[in-house]
């Protein structure tokens, strides 16, 4: 096939640059990662938990501290702190690599509570908290969508989702034009690692672009009466936080 397979290009980050595929800054990279940085890593992951619970909790009141889940978990950024808030944790990640270290993390950490699968499919439970961020944008919009109304149909009475969606990256038209071309022919991406001093064999990360008009049909479809938006900053993209509660 020549087009980007962005499961395979995600496995391939796990195996070979798993902190940096989720946080893609240079001083992240496995052969620059220390503890202090591992830290830093791992801040972050909690910091962000910290207040995307306390903006919806200042909307929604009291969320439920059963059952949550991290979809798109990564090494465990946002699902390890997870674990010291709910009474049990479940990550989904779709890459073998990124899921073994998430798991390395946890037993490292001492943290038993925490069930880890490649797909919604595989957990058994509906959950109080259901919470993605970073992980939309790299899949593809109508994949993407399916997830989404999969996530809200496994939230729990009262559960509340919150899921970070693209909407646009904010990029010349010349780049936005080798985006295409790179998703549509795979081996155009050494071509883009080169001009961006990259290793020339790292794998693409997608970045799609949802429609807001569409996710909110999708939401409402569903039979949701209580949506709340938060603009999230970065001057790369306009992205939002799409808070549902299920009443
Ligand atoms: C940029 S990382 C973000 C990780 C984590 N959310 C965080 O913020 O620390 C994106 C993650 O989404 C995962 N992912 C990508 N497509 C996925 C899919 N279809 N199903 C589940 N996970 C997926 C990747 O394997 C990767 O671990």
């Amino acid at each position: 096939m020549l087009g980007d397979a962005p499961d395979r290009s995600w496995e391939r980050h796990g195996r070979a640059q798993a902190y940096y595929g989720v946080l893609s800054s240079d001083k992240f990279r496995t052969e620059n990662l220390n503890d202090a940085l591992l830290a830093e890593f791992m801040r972050s992951g909690s910091g962000h938990l910290d207040e995307v619970l306390s903006f919806i909790e200042g909307y929604f009141g009291p969320v439920a501290r059963n059952r949550a889940l991290d979809f798109g978990c990564g090494v465990g950024r946002v699902l390890l702190p997870m674990t010291q808030k709910f009474a049990h944790s479940t990550g989904i990640d779709i890459s073998d690599s990124m899921r073994a270290e998430a798991q390395r993390n946890a037993d490292g950490a001492g943290l038993g509570n925490i069930v880890l699968a490649r797909r919604l499919e595989d957990a058994e439970f509906n959950f109080d908290f259901i919470h993605s961020v970073m992980v939309f944008q790299h899949i593809p919009v109508a994949r993407g969508e399916e997830i989404i109304s999969g996530l809200l149909k496994r939230l729990a009475p009262g559960g509340v989702a919150a899921l970070h969606i693209n909407l646009r990256t904010h990029q010349s038209w010349w780049r936005r034009l080798g985006s295409v071309l790179r998703k549509r022919i795979s081996p155009l991406n050494v071509l883009a690692n080169l001009v961006n001093r990259r290793p020339w064999n790292e794998p693409m990360m997608q970045m799609n672009e949802y429609m807001l008009d569409r996710i909110y049909e999708l939401i409402a479809g569903m039979g949701f009466t209580c949506i709340l938006l938060q603009p999230c900053d970065d001057p790369k993209a306009s992205q939002v936080f799409v808070f549902v509660r299920k009443d």
